[in-house]
């Protein structure tokens, strides 16, 4: 094979990670970099902290020095933030703060010299992602989140290795619930969508798992944990998202949920469901909220694989010119589909996904009777 750089549509690129940060990301910038640099010679723009970076200015060219030796790191080199330039739906809202964010994109976008914008976040990031290909912009999306939740990819990078951290936590939750004879509580990240909590609380071995999909009733939980004395077992385990709801407050809407929240004063779901299910059994029961942990450290080999490929995928699109498209996996193939896809929805747990039926057939209580 001949070493001058193969043809490419995109000569210059940028390339932000926005949202929570996860383990794989620096595995995607240097995949992405690796296959654009070397391959395709094109050249690249890191912005630093997503869109805050873009907007203020914070860009620097990438040389290879600066994608070497990160596969293995986690965080992001590049930093991260929240920034969301649109805040709402673009139809219906003008605010002249929001129309200033994107105009001062499109400037440095065009001044920058890009032909295309890489993002690598979740579902708000493609959300901008995608308006921004309104407003004339190429756009190129990598999906990361420890929380499997963006529609069109079967899998996030992130995931897999939130999933070791919480199973771990889980298992060493088990040894000490047993050694007191308690309720142990463990609250995983997932605020929409409780992918993490379902699948880290079935690698536990999680006696309860409570999820935002399906409301909880406290009742069947008391009972289900009063069984488990009654058969002899002396400890429980109950995995909890971040966002899973009592089916009262699943009733509520969005302001009354608020106010619940706050008088109920509880620092977290975890802490909220120890306390009922004392109320409800008499079994003492304690919390343990894991927190930002689930999203640090190195990436797992899943993920630096998946990460890697869906990067080097990302320039293969960069160097077609196919913009307007996020990379995805699906099945066993790497291929991409339209930003429309993820853009404005969550991929909540389907309740006939194999996982909910495995999970009851090993008598995991699921909330509800
Ligand atoms: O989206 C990833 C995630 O870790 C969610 O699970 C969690 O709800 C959220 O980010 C926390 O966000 P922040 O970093 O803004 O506190």
């Amino acid at each position: 094979m001949s070493g001058l750089p193969r043809s490419s549509v995109t000569k210059t690129f940028g390339i932000l990670t926005a949202g929570g940060d996860c383990p794989g990301l620096n595995a995607a910038i240097r995949g992405v970099c690796r296959a654009a640099t070397d391959r395709y010679g094109m050249k690249i723009i890191g912005i630093a902290d997503g869109f805050r970076g873009l907007i203020d200015g914070y860009t620097r060219e990438l040389k290879s020095g600066d994608f070497s030796g990160i596969l293995t790191l986690g965080g992001t080199i590049l930093g991260a933030s929240r920034e969301k330039p649109f805040k709402k739906d673009p139809v219906q809202s003008n605010s002249e703060v929001e129309q200033d964010k994107v105009s001062i994109i499109k400037e440095k976008y065009k001044s920058l010299g890009l032909d295309c914008l890489v993002i690598l976040g979740g579902n708000g990031t493609h959300t901008t992602g995608y308006r921004l290909t309104w407003e004339g912009l190429n756009i190129i999306g990598l999906p990361k989140t420890i929380d499997n939740d963006i529609v069109g990819t079967d899998r996030t990078f992130g995931f897999d290795s939130a999933l070791a951290i919480g199973t771990e936590a889980i298992d060493r939750l088990h040894t000490t619930a047993q050694s007191h004879s308690r309720v142990m509580v463990i609250e995983l990240m997932g605020n929409k969508a409780g992918h993490l909590a379902l699948h880290a609380g079935i690698a536990g071995g999680g006696d309860v798992i409570l999820i935002p999909e399906i409301p909880y009733d406290i009742k069947a939980i008391g009972r289900h944990l009063e069984e488990r004395t009654r058969s002899g077992k002396s400890f429980s385990i109950v995995v909890v998202a971040e966002g899973a709801q009592s089916i009262e407050e699943h009733k509520m809407d969005k302001k009354e949920r608020k106010q619940f929240r706050a008088l109920t004063a509880n620092p977290s779901i975890a802490y909220r469901v120890a306390r009922e299910i004392e109320a409800e059994t008499g079994m003492e029961t304690k919390a343990t909220v894991l927190g930002y942990v689930q999203r640090g450290g190195i990436p797992s080999a899943s993920d630096r694989i998946l990460a890697t490929s869906l990067g080097t995928a990302a320039a293969e699109l960069l160097a077609k010119g196919r913009y307007g498209r996020m990379v995805s996996l699906s099945g066993n193939e790497i291929m991409s589909v339209d930003l429309s896809i993820p853009a404005d929805k969550v991929k909540p747990v389907t309740l006939d996904h194999y996982v909910i039926e495995t999970a009851l057939s090993v008598g995991t209580c699921l909330g509800i009777d």
